[in-house]
């Protein structure tokens, strides 16, 4: 953690001053210490460079081992690609001149591929996860001035209301218990005139046999499942049988696409949470309207507009 993090930190439950003690520093970084509470003097740990907020992974343990088996897979970085860029540029419509000098909010960091966009656009970005995802995010990327990264809960957050200038959730409120109240708890946080992009599941036929399967899947050990899903790598190439491929799509849907390693993270990925939830594109314009925001954009790449629902408003 940089000391400058300090600065927009406060008590998640009473909303209060944090001290920070007990610091082991490394060159410029805090790697274990104490922030506490100075009102009701909770206290919260920085361990391996992360200030904890959450004691547990709770329900997304299945993201923690995900994050860190599959920590390199997305990352532009770590793979001479620019797949990761493009992704962000057409789910939140943004350009570099739109985040660059801008405090960003990453909601759900994951392994930190969007985090590592934005901080390259020259914003300085904070990004926050309730599973170990978190380390896997600062082995990544946490060295960068402009980065910081914490494990927190999106429901209880460490944060002053008002403190970003814009906002993304990209693959995550739909993974919490209620992507509504998700989406309304995180509202706050955002400055007026600001812009929040998220990126949630839509509802569609097509889920049909997955959503069956996931009554199974999510049940398995994760460990398990990890194995299972590397089935995603050879079904590629059934896939492609006239026919007889798009059958077995339809019955065992698995993720297709060209580089292996992403098809197994995201047929891990899409059997594995707990909590999986779709959405129309008119309930999610109807939240934004609800908390608040106007300029509503609904963003579509080919068909994404019926799987995915890729929106951004601006508060009033
Ligand atoms: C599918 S991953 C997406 C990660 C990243 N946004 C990406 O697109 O690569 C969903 C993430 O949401 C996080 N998550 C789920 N519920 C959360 C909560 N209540 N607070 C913070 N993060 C949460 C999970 O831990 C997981 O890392």
């Amino acid at each position: 953690m940089k000391v400058g993090l300090l600065k927009y930190l406060v008590c998640p439950n009473c909303k209060q001053e944090l001290v920070l003690s007990n610091k082991f520093k490394k060159n410029d970084e805090i790697v274990e210490g104490i922030l506490k509470c100075k009102n009701c003097e909770s206290i919260y740990k920085i361990n391996n460079s992360i200030p904890r907020f959450v004691n547990t992974d709770k329900y997304v343990d299945t993201f923690s081992f995900e994050w860190n088996k599959f920590y390199d897979v997305q990352m532009d970085i770590l793979n001479n690609s620019d797949e990761s860029e493009r992704t962000f540029r057409w789910k939140t419509g943004w350009r570099p001149e739109d985040l660059k000098n801008k405090l960003i909010l990453d909601i759900g960091i994951g392994a930190g591929r969007f985090a590592d966009v934005v901080s390259r656009w020259g914003a300085e970005v904070i990004g926050i996860d309730l599973s170990f995802a978190v380390d896997a995010a600062y082995e990544n990327i946490g060295h960068r001035e402009n980065v910081h990264i914490l494990q927190a809960d999106l429901f209880n957050l460490p944060f002053l209301p008002e403190t970003f200038d814009h906002m993304y959730s990209i693959g995550v409120l739909h993974h919490t218990p209620d992507t509504k109240r998700a989406f309304m708890e995180v509202v706050p946080y955002l400055k007026k005139g600001g812009e929040f992009a998220v990126f949630i599941y839509g509802k569609g036929y097509h889920h049909y046999f997955s959503d069956i399967w996931r009554k199974i899947t999510t049940k398995l050990p994760v460990r398990l499942m990890y194995y299972l899903s590397a089935i995603a790598i050879p079904l590629y190439y059934i896939h492609k049988i006239p026919f007889f491929g798009r059958i077995a799509q339809a019955v065992l849907p698995t993720a297709n696409w060209p580089d292996w390693r992403w098809r197994w993270l995201d047929t891990f990925d899409w059997y594995t949470p707990k909590y999986q939830w779709k959405h129309t594109w008119p309930e999610v314009f109807k939240w934004f309207k609800d908390a608040g925001f106007t300029d509503i954009e609904l963003f579509e790449e080919g068909m994404s507009g019926l799987t995915q629902i890729c929106m951004r408003g601006r508060k009033i």
